[in-house]
């Protein structure tokens, strides 16, 4: 018989030496297979003298168990050894700057229009809105702009083919407001316009911000202090307002609102022209036809009315120069308006 003691480490050196599971295999086999060489010295045993047979056989099963134990324990090793090396290669490294989500933040004018809204809550103002395709009654007919009226030509109207059309103020809020719910009232009503021009100071569609109070004892007075306080509020400082006499076929009197400039203070600058004044907002006395139009009793109440826009307004308070950039949704630029909080 060979020497047990020989075999045996040499097949443990061989088991040591395997790096991998398939390695590991071919050594079982080699030496503890059906064909094995361990497993060849059993079939040895009929060689010796029968009183040998017991003690060599339980050798050879003794060497067997061992060598089995050591593979077993080689196995669990390069198991061990490839699941960290499966965790190392695939390692995070949490230190790392993340790509994160990218937080959205809302549009200037959005951000314009919130504010608005909540100065104007604060001062008991409803917030009301109508529908932006509108009709001829309600955009034109019912604000005292009758057909052929000059004024209509102001408008740079879109028409739909059946006659409705894309709103070209936010006025025609008043007119369903009224109807809607009778006078008093007091709402303001921000939205969407449109009129058929477009250069650096004007878009297709731009927003606006109407203003309707109605009551039993509604002044002119009643108005400018509104409109102050509101500007006052929106851009947080004290600023001087004029009212300029104008035209507008709904209100009678009619007056333009100018502020102090908010980048100059009055002394003239090149956003005010040199004049120190912005132009803001039209306003003035809710026309008795158009209480008319609305079921109001132009008897018994009166009201204020202004439009003003809020893109304008938005760039008036965020310092943005050009019109067309609230329109263009440039990230480079709305991303500029996360760090302001309203
Ligand atoms: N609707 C007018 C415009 O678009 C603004 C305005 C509203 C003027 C209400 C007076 C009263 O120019």
């Amino acid at each position: 018989m060979a020497d047990l003691t020989a075999l045996t480490q040499e097949a443990r050196a061989e088991v040591a030496a395997a790096t991998d599971g398939a390695a590991l295999e071919s050594a079982r086999v080699r030496w503890l297979g059906k064909k094995g060489i361990l497993t060849e010295q059993l079939k040895e045993l009929g060689r010796l003298p029968a009183t040998e047979r017991p003690a060599a056989g339980a050798r050879i099963n003794e060497a067997k168990a061992e060598l089995s134990e050591a593979i077993e324990a080689r196995r669990a090793l390069l198991e061990r050894a490839d699941i960290e090396a499966k965790l190392t290669a695939g390692r995070i490294d949490v230190t790392l700057p993340g790509r994160g989500a990218e937080p959205g933040g809302l549009h200037p004018v959005t951000r314009a229009r919130l504010r608005i809204e909540t100065l104007f809550r604060r001062a008991g103002f409803d917030v009301a809105s109508g529908p932006e395709i509108e009709d001829d009654f309600h955009n034109f007919e019912a604000l005292n702009i009758p057909k052929n009226h000059p004024a209509r030509a102001l408008h740079d109207t879109f028409y739909f083919p059946d006659g409705r059309l894309l709103r070209t103020h936010t006025s025609p809020v008043q007119i369903r407001s009224l109807l809607e719910r009778g006078a008093p009232l007091a709402i303001i009503a921000p939205g969407r316009v449109y009129r058929c021009d477009s250069d650096m100071t004007h878009s297709p569609m731009f927003h606006q911000l109407e203003g309707l109070v109605v009551g039993e004892h509604v002044s002119f007075a009643n108005m400018k202090a509104a409109l102050h306080g509101f500007l006052q509020a929106f851009f947080e400082r004290d600023l001087a307002m004029r009212l300029r006499p104008s035209y507008f076929p709904f209100t009678e009197p009619s007056a333009e609102v100018d502020m102090s400039c908010v980048f100059c203070g009055g002394a003239g600058c090149r956003t005010c022209k040199q004049t120190g004044w912005l132009e803001i907002s039209g306003c003035g006395m809710v026309h008795p036809n158009v209480l008319k139009a609305s079921g109001v009793d132009p008897e018994r109440f009166t009201g204020y009315a202004f439009g003003a826009g809020i893109d304008r307004l938005a760039m008036l308070r965020y310092g943005v120069n050009d019109l067309r950039l609230f329109f263009e949704n440039d990230l480079r630029f709305l991303r500029q308006f996360r760090a302001f909080s309203s």
